[in-house]
């Protein structure tokens, strides 16, 4: 989209964010905005104007994992949930998609009302508990999705259900390994969300190491990468990183929501009404470039490191490959700054690109 168009479509997403989103549940708008989204690939001549417009500089490709990805910026995990939306996020600028989490078993989630807006810090507290629809169903629409040429790089993001016991665990995600990997062309093992009770203890080396190598056979050419929490130590962290080289993983993905509370603008009392869940946008950005830049120093420079967390300007997206990411995401923003987020990021990224080569001749 060019410069004013897109200006015009995000001030519009502004005056609706500011005149409608804002007073409905978050959840409502998200299924509103989403279901849009959708539907954009079944209208042939917006789609391709859009995606003329949208698409990422070639020279922001990268290849990693043996995949070649269109550009470094991708949606994090939690938005598509259930893989209904891939190709309506592709025609808006990702590169790559993670959907998910997906589950073994198909659950509902928590009780509702389960995601709230920290409007003033751009964040957001979600306790979703994983809501999705199972591995078997997610893996018909991934076959489908597959098929389309133009379609954006799949992750599929896997974790573990609700139902079934911790010590269970390695079954239930090697169930969801062998019906969703052939169609995702990376996985991504979620040991960190902290709304599915026991989960994040599944990143102890002792759980985490029998669980890694089981999916990482289980998932035959398909790379696989593990995603982990801000809320781990130094030294966990360093021992997480180690273990997936150790295992021939094919990256890690640095971070999920925090738990903590801190760096927030919003009144403590407003917070703790709110409750249980996992933070995230503009408030979790500095902790998880201090994530990123600890798993890089431990990473080979060939290892893909995935860097969400706070990821709001294409400047975001730059200091994230400047701390030694291979990939960036991001998630929070999208829902501030609109349809156009990913436009803008890729149309300032080919605007830097072509000047890094200008003063490079
Ligand atoms: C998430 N995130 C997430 N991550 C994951 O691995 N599986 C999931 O199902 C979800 N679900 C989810 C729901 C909602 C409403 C949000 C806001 C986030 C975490 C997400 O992928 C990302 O790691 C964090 O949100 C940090 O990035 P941002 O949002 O600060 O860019």
């Amino acid at each position: 989209m060019s410069g004013v168009g897109e200006r015009l479509v995000r001030n519009g997403y502004r005056v609706v964010f500011r005149s409608v989103f804002a007073n409905m549940d978050p959840e409502r708008a998200h299924h509103i905005a989403f279901a849009v989204i959708r539907w954009l690939p079944r209208v042939p001549f917006l789609a391709s104007t859009v995606e003329r417009y949208s698409r990422p500089a070639a020279a922001d490709g990268i290849t990693t994992m043996g995949i070649h990805f269109p550009s470094r910026f991708g949606l994090a995990a939690g938005f598509d949930k259930d893989a209904h939306g891939i190709a309506g996020l592709g025609l808006l600028g990702f590169g790559h998609v993670e959907v998910g989490t997906i589950t073994a078993k198909p659950q509902p989630g928590n009780e509702k009302p389960r995601l709230f807006r920290l409007v003033g810090d751009r964040a957001l507290i979600n306790r979703m508990g994983f809501n999705n629809r199972g591995a078997a169903a997610a893996a018909r629409r991934l076959e489908r999705a597959r098929r389309n040429p133009g379609r954006p790089v799949i992750g599929v993001n896997i974790g573990k259900s609700r139902v079934v016991d911790v010590a269970d665990a390695v079954e239930d995600y090697l169930e969801s390994t062998r019906l969703l990997a052939p169609f995702a062309d990376y996985l991504a093992v979620n040991v960190s969300s902290p709304n599915t009770p026991g989960l994040r203890g599944l990143q102890e080396l002792d759980q985490l190491r029998p669980l890694l190598t089981a999916v990482r056979d289980a998932a035959g050419k398909t790379p696989v990468l593990v995603k982990i929490a801000p809320d781990l130590d130094d030294a966990q962290i360093d021992a997480i990183a180690g273990l997936a080289v150790d295992l021939g993983l094919a990256g890690v993905i640095a971070n999920n929501t925090t738990i903590a509370r801190t760096g927030l603008s919003a009144s403590a009392e407003s917070v703790a009404q709110i409750g249980a869940g996992g933070l995230s946008g503009a408030p979790i950005a500095e902790r998880s470039l201090d994530v990123l830049r600890r798993v890089r120093a431990v990473v080979p420079a060939d290892f893909c490191v995935v860097a969400v967390g706070g990821v709001t300007s294409e400047a975001d997206v730059q200091a994230r490959l400047d701390a030694g990411a291979t990939l960036v995401q991001g998630y929070t923003a999208f829902l501030y700054e609109g349809p156009t987020w990913a436009t803008r990021i890729n149309r300032l990224r080919r605007r830097r690109l072509r000047r890094e080569a200008r003063e490079s001749r």
